[in-house]
């Protein structure tokens, strides 16, 4: 009860504008290329299935391609996808940075190119739409929440998302925004977790090593996955995550549901995986000349352990 609150009076403070989904428009055949970062996460798997149900279920020519966490790859595929002469081309840009010169290609070429997930920082005439989450907001979620849960007192590590990613410089941003208004709350140590667990669990036996897990009061990770890494090393460590350590992340995939269930992790923040659906909306809606905003934002909602064992049981 106390989340569905929470979330509607933090949604109506903060304003989310929200997006219908998946209106199904149905066009021509369409060939559209999808420059995806990679799998780096729980998470990018969701999305990466979700896009390519949503491309078949509009009968699409959908040409995928896994930059495998690499930039150059994703260029290549963008230039292969400009070669095909696609009608279109939907991007999640691993890094903000390095895409002028490819996109202004693809605006040569008059395919236009809709960014998913993650922003950039190019100059919007060279992209149709950014469609994505609030990252800073997210970040501002997470911080409010372990403000409340401390009554602002906490010394905080915390897991980066990879380095250049909009989604990490973003939830860093908003996190930071917000707990600098407690002057008892500490970002004491902060590292890139590289979005896995794995990653997650070395950085934080590193921060266990470094300060003692009794100077710690709280994780704060980018993605679920290196939250639920934290959390197994902080068991490792003898301690209990989300009692002597609180944990508190983003995504919402299923693993965190179990994790959280058995008691080892305090909150997550959904992002939605099913942000393909927007971004197909926006290629076909410019395909057909309509106006559409250069920002599309898609809403999460917060998850604590009251509803942890449904939710699992729900999305597993
Ligand atoms: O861009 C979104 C982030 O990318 C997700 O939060 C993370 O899991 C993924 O790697």
């Amino acid at each position: 009860m106390k989340s569905q609150i929470l979330n509607k009076a933090i949604k109506l403070t903060l304003g989310c504008s929200v997006v219908a989904f998946a209106s199904m428009s149905a066009m021509a055949e369409l060939t559209v290329g999808f420059a995806q970062t990679g799998s780096e996460s729980g998470w990018r798997t969701a999305f990466t299935n979700a896009t390519k149900a949503e491309a078949e279920s509009r009968g699409y020519n959908f040409k995928f391609s896994d930059g495998q966490g690499k930039q150059e790859n994703q260029i290549k595929a963008i230039r292969s996808f400009i070669a095909q002469g696609v009608d279109g081309i939907v991007l999640a840009p691993l890094v903000t940075t390095g895409w002028d010169k490819v996109l202004k290609e693809a605006q040569r070429a008059k395919i236009p190119v809709v960014l998913v997930d993650r922003g950039l920082d190019s100059d919007s005439s060279l992209y149709v739409t950014s469609v994505g989450s609030d990252f800073t907001m997210e970040g501002a979620m997470i911080g409010a929440w372990l403000a409340v849960e401390t009554e602002g007192t906490c010394d905080i590590v915390e897991l980066q998302g990879a380095v250049g990613a909009d989604a990490a410089i973003k939830r860093q941003a908003g996190f930071a925004n917000v707990i600098q208004n407690f002057p008892g709350m500490e970002i004491i140590a902060s590292q890139t977790g590289s979005w896995s667990a794995t990653g997650g669990k070395e950085v934080m036996e590193s921060f266990l090593k470094t300060y003692g897990g009794d100077n710690i009061c709280a994780v704060w990770a980018h993605n679920d996955n290196m939250a639920i890494g934290a959390a197994q090393a902080i068991k490792e460590a003898g301690l209990k995550p989300s009692k002597d350590i609180l944990i508190g992340s983003v995504d919402a995939i299923a693993d965190i549901f179990k994790t959280m269930a058995d008691g080892e992790t305090n909150v997550t923040l959904e992002l939605s995986p099913y942000q393909g659906a927007a971004a197909f909306d926006a290629l076909e809606d410019h395909l057909a000349g309509k106006d559409v905003p250069k920002r599309i934002t898609v809403p999460g909602g917060l998850f604590y352990p009251d509803t942890a064992a449904a939710e699992y049981a729900n999305r597993k």
